[in-house]
This record gives C-alpha cells, structure tokens and sequence, in this order.
C-alpha cells in the first residue's frame, strides 16, 4: 500500500512521521506537555475557535511578508523558539536548524540546554541568531554564557521566566529522560552542568533543574541582565498584563507570551487568549512576540491581527529535523511561510500591516 504520508503538505504530516522514526523516550520528551496536557491542547483549540473576517476586492497581487522587529526588518514575522536538545532529534542538530532557518533569513534561538555549543552553532549562522538563558544559581555561570553569546554575535538575549522549577511531564517521568550517552549540554564546561543523567525515579532534567536552576529570580535579576549586556532582551513566558508591564519598568525591550508549549504549569492560559491583555498593557512600549500551539499560516496571521510583531515556532522545527534534517526544517518553514502569505492575500492584507484587529473575532 503506498504511504499517503510520503509527501507531507502539512505539519501535522510531519509529526506523524517524526513520530514514526523517533526514539519513544525523545519523542516524549519533545511532544509533552505539563501534567494533563490540557493546556498544550488548548495552545491549538484556542486557535481553533478563533475565526476570519476576510476583507475582498482588496489588490493582494503583490504580497510582502516582511516586518520590522526590534527595529530591524526581518523577511518573514517567524522566529524558531528555543529547545533544549535538538540533536537527539537528527544529527545536523543545532546546526541544521540555524542554517536552515538563516536561509530564509528567520533567526534562530538557541537554548541555554542547547546540545551544540554557542560558538559552534555561530560558526554555521546563515543569519540571524539569538540566545535564550535560563538562569543558574551560580550568577559567575549565567554572566559567562550572556557574555558568550554576545562575543560570538547573537543579537538577543531571550531570557526565560516561566521555569523556576521544571513542570511535572508525566512522559518525562514515566521514560526516566535523560541525555544518552554521547550527548551533552554543550554550552556548559563542569561535568555536572553538562550531563543530563537518569535519576532512580523520575525526569533526569527536572532534578538537574532543581538543583542548578535559581528558582529565586525576581524582577530585579532582570536589571541585572540589561547591566550585563548591550543586547535586547525578550522576557520569554509571560501571560498576564501586569507581568508585561513589570518587565518593561525593569528593562525588556520586548516580551514572548508563552506557557512553555504547555510544557510547565498545566492548565495556564493558552498564549493567544492571553495576547490581547499583554498587548493592552504594554501599549505599544515594547514588541511583542507570541508561541504555541502555531501550525498553521492563519495561527500566525490570527497572532498578528491581535498585535503580536510575530511568533516563535517549537516543536514543528524538531518535526522537521527529525524527518528530513537540516532541509526538513527549511521544508518546515517555507510551509509556514506560504501558508501566511495565502492567509494574507485571502484575507485581502498584503502587507504585514494591514493584518489589523477587524479580520479575527
Ligand atoms: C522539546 C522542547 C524543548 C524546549 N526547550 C526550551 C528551552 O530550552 N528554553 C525555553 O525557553 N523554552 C523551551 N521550550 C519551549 C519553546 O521555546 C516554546 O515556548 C514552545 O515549544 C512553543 O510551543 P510549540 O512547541 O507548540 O510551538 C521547549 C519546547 C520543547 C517542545
């Protein structure tokens, strides 16, 4: 019988075949969500139940994705989000995504858990890079990988809020996750901060997090960060009004609504019901960037229509490696980026500014 799958359209497609190839313990790790995964479904059906108001007899003969953000103007309004091990998913790894994602000119966020180190991954940029810290206990640790990143480059610092502590994924726990043999957290020298390993009961990276992870961070730490480097800095998994407003009072030249891809407290709002509260706040001070839950070009236009500058795309990018490497994630992308640009013209907005609040409801 033929494989219906072998051509993917779609990114759904591509997790169904990333599922078939990948190792049930990675799979886990990269699909699961928080507890009940209530709100990793949520981040979709939330989408879901928002609809389109398309405008016609609207001139979409040319259609142009780019937009600006932090001042800068990017090709498209897609960013890939910063994860953890993405080598576990194919060998071109970290790698692979920054020159599949610099080729269309999308930055890419690497992780502080990356399993490729800072300097390598700048070595192979095709574009633009920014980093993602979570922040150590040891501030010497935190302040050296900043500085790092800065050396080799990258363009902003996405520092992460929303994981004090790791969220309870069941997947995680029920599989003993940790990082096999042979890969390690490439950006940190002691072997204790580098290994990953399997604990007697339990996710091997919820007790590495416990333990080296500074679950005392408040909003002053991020005064620190702005003292320590002359990137911008995104606060990456805020969901609440006030909390974005904090985060420019303190310093944030932009803000990430997330919840993690559902990942740490389960049943928090999903990102896109939580927009239009974050965009109020912030009142036009600060960009705003949203993820989760984003599978298809009307996600990103639905995003965009509530005031987002653009979205970060997760676990679609592991898809992608996972099936074809380095060109699946390009595959991944230039999906994406179709599907907004058809999004766009039958919505009858060719331009990234005129996706405007009157097409969602
Ligand atoms: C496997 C995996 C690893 C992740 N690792 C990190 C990380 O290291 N740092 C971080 O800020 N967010 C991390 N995230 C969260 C993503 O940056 C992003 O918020 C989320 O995946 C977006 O949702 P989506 O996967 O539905 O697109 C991770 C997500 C996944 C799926």
């Amino acid at each position: 019988m033929a494989d219906t799958l072998q051509t993917p359209l779609n990114l759904f497609d591509y997790e169904r075949m990333a599922a078939a190839r990948l190792d049930p313990m990675v799979y886990g790790y990269y699909v699961g969500g928080a507890n009940d995964e209530i709100t990793l479904r949520e981040n979709r059906e939330s989408f879901n139940r928002i609809s389109l108001r398309p405008r016609m007899m609207v001139d979409v003969g040319e259609r142009d994705l780019s937009t600006v953000i932090l001042g800068q103007r990017y090709a498209t309004p897609i960013i890939t989000a910063p994860m953890a091990f993405i080598a576990l998913a194919h060998p071109d790894g970290e790698r692979g995504v920054a020159r599949a994602a610099g080729s269309l000119g999308i930055p890419m966020t690497l992780s502080t858990m990356a399993t490729t180190s800072i300097e390598d991954v700048a070595a192979e940029r095709a574009g633009p890079l920014w980093f993602q810290l979570y922040v150590y206990k040891d501030r010497g640790i935190t302040r050296w990988l900043v500085e790092r990143a800065e050396t080799a480059g990258y363009e902003a610092l996405v520092v992460t809020v929303d994981s004090p502590l790791l969220g309870k994924r069941e997947r995680d726990v029920r599989n003993q996750f940790h990082l096999p043999e042979g890969y390690t957290a490439a950006n940190l020298n002691d072997p204790s901060y580098r290994r990953v390993s399997a604990v007697d009961q339990g996710s091997g990276l919820a007790s590495y997090i416990a333990s080296l992870y500074d679950p005392a961070l408040t909003w002053k730490d991020l005064e620190w960060f702005a003292s320590i480097t002359k990137m911008p800095i995104w606060v990456k998994g805020i969901l609440r009004g006030d909390d974005a407003q904090r985060a420019v009072d303190h310093g944030a030249s932009g803000i990430v609504v997330s919840n993690h891809g559902g990942r740490q407290l389960d049943t928090a709002i999903a990102g896109i019901t939580a927009l239009p509260e974050v965009i109020a706040a912030v009142n036009g001070r600060v960009d705003v960037l949203l993820d989760g839950g984003i599978r298809r070009g009307t996600d990103i236009l639905k995003a965009l229509a509530f005031g987002a500058c653009g979205v970060m795309i997760g676990r679609p990018i592991l898809w992608g490696l996972a099936v074809n490497g380095e060109q699946g994630v390009r595959d991944i992308l230039t999906i994406l980026r179709a599907e907004l640009e058809l999004a766009m013209a039958l919505c009858g907005a060719p331009t990234v500014n005129e996706i405007t609040p009157d097409l969602i409801v």
